[in-house]
């Protein structure tokens, strides 16, 4: 059976909409739920006490005012840290966003959990998809897998009735993490990114069992053969991370199914939606 995607493109915004607010903040991902966005992308990783956050750096150190590796933080010390307000430091008030008028997104600069966004994702009025990118499973040994399927099945997101109809989809560059996945939930759809293309790829085959396709726009940009072929072979194509026109067009001649973006307003006009 194949994956190939019926629908229009998916526009998935990369940490939230994080060209116009902190990367994986409450605001950034309201903001992108409010502009349109389809789908979320995340990275989580696991606290030295064991929640999954929403966290891309193996240190906080750059997107928070805090130092050192979030694996080592407790999620209490990681909750008094500010991970908004880096974002937009160079900015002349004048030019601040709307967001960071919003007493409520700016209550929220605390690292975010999973839960949590899961929860807004739950509220969100609409269907909102999720693409979770387990970031440095190896490290913890099927554990960000483990707790990522305990908490997806809190919310009633870990078995879906099938791959095309789940609401989530695990994303890894670790085919080993997706096979993890896979093993505990074998309908939850599994993402296999890649920056290099592999002899496989070029053959149109990913890790045994993956349905969809995760390169990135690099690879759209010098490989489009790989791509086609991966599509001609019944895969999705997710690419990351699409921010000019110029390569959402590319996209779009390709017949990628998902486009992950920093800009998701800017992306969906665009596509003309
Ligand atoms: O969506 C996939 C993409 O996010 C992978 O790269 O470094 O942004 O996590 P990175
Ligand atoms: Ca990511």
């Amino acid at each position: 059976m194949t994956h190939a995607r019926q629908h229009p493109i998916q526009v998935v915004a990369h940490r939230g909409a994080s060209e116009e607010a902190p990367e994986h903040t409450l605001a950034a991902y309201r903001k992108a739920i409010e502009d349109g966005a389809d789908a979320l992308e995340c990275d989580v990783r696991l606290t030295a006490d064991g929640h999954l956050v929403c966290v891309h750096d193996r240190r906080v150190n750059r997107t928070s005012n805090g130092r050192g590796a979030v694996s080592a933080l407790e999620l209490a010390e990681l909750a008094a840290l500010d991970f908004g307000s880096w974002h937009h430091h160079d900015e002349a008030p004048d030019e601040a966003p709307d967001w960071e008028h919003r007493p409520e997104d700016r209550g929220d600069t605390s690292v975010l959990t999973l839960e949590r966004l899961l929860e807004l994702v739950a509220d969100a009025g609409r269907r909102v998809e999720l693409a979770v990118e387990t970031k440095h499973p190896t490290r913890w040994a099927g554990q960000v897998e483990e707790r990522l399927l305990l908490l997806l099945k809190r919310f009633g997101l870990d078995a879906p009735v099938s791959p095309e109809e789940s609401a989530v989809r695990v994303m890894s560059f670790s085919a080993r993490s997706l096979h993890r996945v896979r093993a505990a939930s074998p309908t939850l759809p599994t993402v296999f990114l890649t920056q290099f293309v592999t002899p496989r790829m070029r053959d149109g085959r990913l890790p045994e069992g993956v349905r969809i396709a995760g390169p990135s726009i690099r690879i759209v940009r010098n490989h489009p053969a790989a791509v086609r072929r991966l599509k001609e072979a019944g895969h999705q194509v997710h690419v990351w991370t699409v921010n000019t026109a110029e390569d959402v067009h590319r996209c779009v001649d390709l017949g990628v199914d998902a486009i992950i973006t920093n800009r998701p307003r800017a992306v969906r006009e665009l596509l003309g939606r």
